[in-house]
């Protein structure tokens, strides 16, 4: 059985070791925290104290940290995965990183014998625990079908999209429609309550039409109720729309949505809703209409 590894045990990465384990994987956490990684041995995990010990304990490691900066760190950092190179050892990276990073960051990789894929998701923690999320995969098709049966235990749908850091690009494609979906529902409910409109009607009328969406079938009763318990950080969702922007500008082109959103999301984030769901950008958005005290 493939010995996997898996480096950020944040929302996303602790989801994604859970379901390896409850799967029957054998499991090596590794977590810059050490208390995030050390409360999955409860569920079956190994926990190692470096990157480099999880990456020669393991044939395949899989990186969920915050950003590139934090990939090259467990990377090639002190006591990084490169470190504990061997034979074989593939790496996917599963973090939402900037495509030109991605493709740097395989490069160095190959350069010390190792083999890096894209396989960012779409879908949280939630839908991860139940196999659930959707894999898009840059990077040499061959390695990726070797361990595909391991991702069929996270993802329902694998899309190829073609060489390193396609998998990474297809991801800000697709957080794109998250971000501006989020405001979007969140503006909908603000002026729904201004106007003395009940929202749970507002929620149920939009559901009910084609213009309904996983978001506001499942994510939209609970923003109504307040409830912000986080699975993707609104200051997470703020770092990917400085990435797209970052992309947007090394491709050349300009995403004024985007961008709007990345000033939005940045005002929550600076004004103390930086470590609530994303979807609280609400509980933002009725601040500054004057609708509700933070
Ligand atoms: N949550 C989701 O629904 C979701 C879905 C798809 C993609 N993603 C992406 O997955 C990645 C992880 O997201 P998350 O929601 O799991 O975030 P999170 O809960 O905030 O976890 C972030 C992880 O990155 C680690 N980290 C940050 N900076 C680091 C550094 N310099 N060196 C080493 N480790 C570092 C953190 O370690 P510490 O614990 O030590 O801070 C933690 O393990 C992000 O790129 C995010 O955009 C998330």
């Amino acid at each position: 059985m493939t010995k996997i590894g898996i480096i950020g045990t944040g929302f996303l990465g602790r989801a994604v070791a859970i379901r390896l384990l409850n799967t029957g994987h054998e499991v090596t956490v590794y977590n810059r925290t050490a208390k995030k990684a050390e409360s999955l041995r409860e569920f079956g995990a190994e926990v190692a104290s470096s990157p480099k010990d999880v990456a020669r304990a393991c044939d395949l490691v899989i990186t969920v940290v915050k950003d590139a900066k934090a990939v090259e760190e467990v990377a090639f950092g002190k006591d990084g995965i490169v470190e504990g190179r061997h034979d074989g050892l593939v790496v996917a990276e599963m973090s939402t990183i900037n495509p030109i990073s991605s493709r740097k960051i395989a490069q160095k990789f190959s350069e010390n014998g190792i083999t890096m894929i894209d396989t960012p998701v779409m879908g949280g923690p939630n839908l991860v625990e139940k196999g659930e999320v959707v894999v898009m995969i840059g990077g040499d098709k061959k390695v990726y079908e070797k361990y595909k049966k391991v991702f069929d235990f996270i993802g329902n749908k694998h899309f190829h999209l073609g060489d390193n850091g396609s998998g990474h690009a297809m991801k800000l494609v697709m957080n794109i429609q998250i971000a501006i979906l989020a405001l979007g529902l969140s503006e909908g409910i603000t002026l729904a309550r201004a106007a003395s409109l009940n929202p749970e009607t507002f929620l149920e009328i939009l559901n009910s039409t084609y213009f309904k969406t996983g978001m506001s079938v499942n994510k939209g009763p609970k923003m109504i109720k307040g409830n912000f318990e986080p699975t993707f950080s609104l200051k997470m969702m703020k770092k990917d729309l400085d990435t797209i922007s970052e992309a947007a500008k090394q491709l050349g082109i300009s995403l004024p949505v985007s961008s709007l959103a990345n000033r939005i999301y940045q005002d929550a984030e600076s004004s103390g809703f930086a470590d609530i769901d994303y979807t609280g950008i609400l509980a933002f958005i009725d601040k500054m209409s004057g609708l509700k005290k933070n």
